[in-house]
């Protein structure tokens, strides 16, 4: 058993979509949230920035005594999570183990057809393909890079009628729609967001949410290393890399609360 909050982290808000469900399923642990928002977006950049940012981002998250550390965003899930895990000792869990084995059971069932939507960097790693296939080599797994999709979470633009997020929506899901995928995994964390927007376009799809799903993964991981709380109260401080006040304005969508009076901005170019 310890004590010591849990450190979760994202380039921005995405990651607070596997809170809710972090929360559920673990309510006597606390929480650090670090969302690099000065830096975001991660999913346009080479791997070596994505490498170097994350290394950061853990390093603060350490410096506040974490006990284990959810990588709450696909594009480091693909492209980092080897380098994090050989590089700290303390338990680092990401997100596409859990959507993998979701998505292949769903689609197991059904017609075979697995979806994944995410960053260009979480598509050109084919992290969560390669993951779906490992379980079931049979599945047939297409990718679509849907970089705008991050800039309409973070300023808001996800109602199920907006004209520019159903626009874009078109443009990258037509051409996945025809396949009719059994499963569509939510490969960015940003994602679940635009989910009334993404079944517009994909309407017997079952969409999956890497962050909730990496939920269950998490406190497996927690529960084989003893290390699961009974005393914390399930609370969460929030760090961010930019302007606190407007963190906590967009992060308000995602938590249906306000935030404001529990972040602080740090820098993380000192990590
Ligand atoms: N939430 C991040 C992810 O899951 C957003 C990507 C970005 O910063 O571009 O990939």
């Amino acid at each position: 058993m310890s004590n010591k909050p849990i450190g979760i982290f994202d380039s921005g808000l995405g990651g607070l979509t596997a809170i809710n469900e972090i929360k559920r399923l673990m309510p006597n642990e606390d929480y650090i949230y670090f969302g690099d928002t000065a830096r975001i977006p991660y999913g346009t950049r080479s791997k070596e920035v994505i490498k170097k940012y994350s290394m950061q981002d853990c390093r603060f998250l350490i410096s506040k005594n974490v006990k284990a550390i959810l990588v709450a965003c696909g594009t480091v899930s693909s492209n980092a999570l080897d380098l994090l895990q050989n590089s700290f000792s303390l338990p680092i869990v990401g997100v596409i183990e859990g959507a993998a084995k979701k998505a292949a059971t769903i689609a197991e069932k059904d017609n075979g057809i697995v979806a994944v939507l995410g960053t260009d960097a979480t598509v050109a790693s084919c992290a969560f393909k390669n993951a779906v296939e490992k379980i079931n080599p049979s599945l047939k797994v297409i990718q679509k890079s849907c970089p705008m999709f991050v800039p309409l979470v973070e300023n808001g633009y996800t109602g199920r009628h907006d004209i520019a997020a159903n626009a874009i929506a078109n443009e990258y899901l037509s051409e996945i729609a025809p396949y009719r995928p059994a499963a569509v995994i939510l490969g960015c964390t940003h994602y679940p967001l635009l989910a009334d927007i993404i079944s517009n376009y994909l309407p017997d799809s079952a969409l999956i949410s890497s962050g909730s799903e990496a939920a269950a993964v998490l406190k497996e991981t927690l529960m084989e290393k003893g290390l699961l709380s009974e005393k914390g109260n399930g609370t969460t401080t929030f760090y961010t890399s930019d302007d606190p006040l407007l963190f906590a304005r967009n992060a308000k969508r995602f938590l249906g609360k306000d935030i404001s009076d529990n972040i602080y901005k740090i820098d993380i170019e000192n990590y």
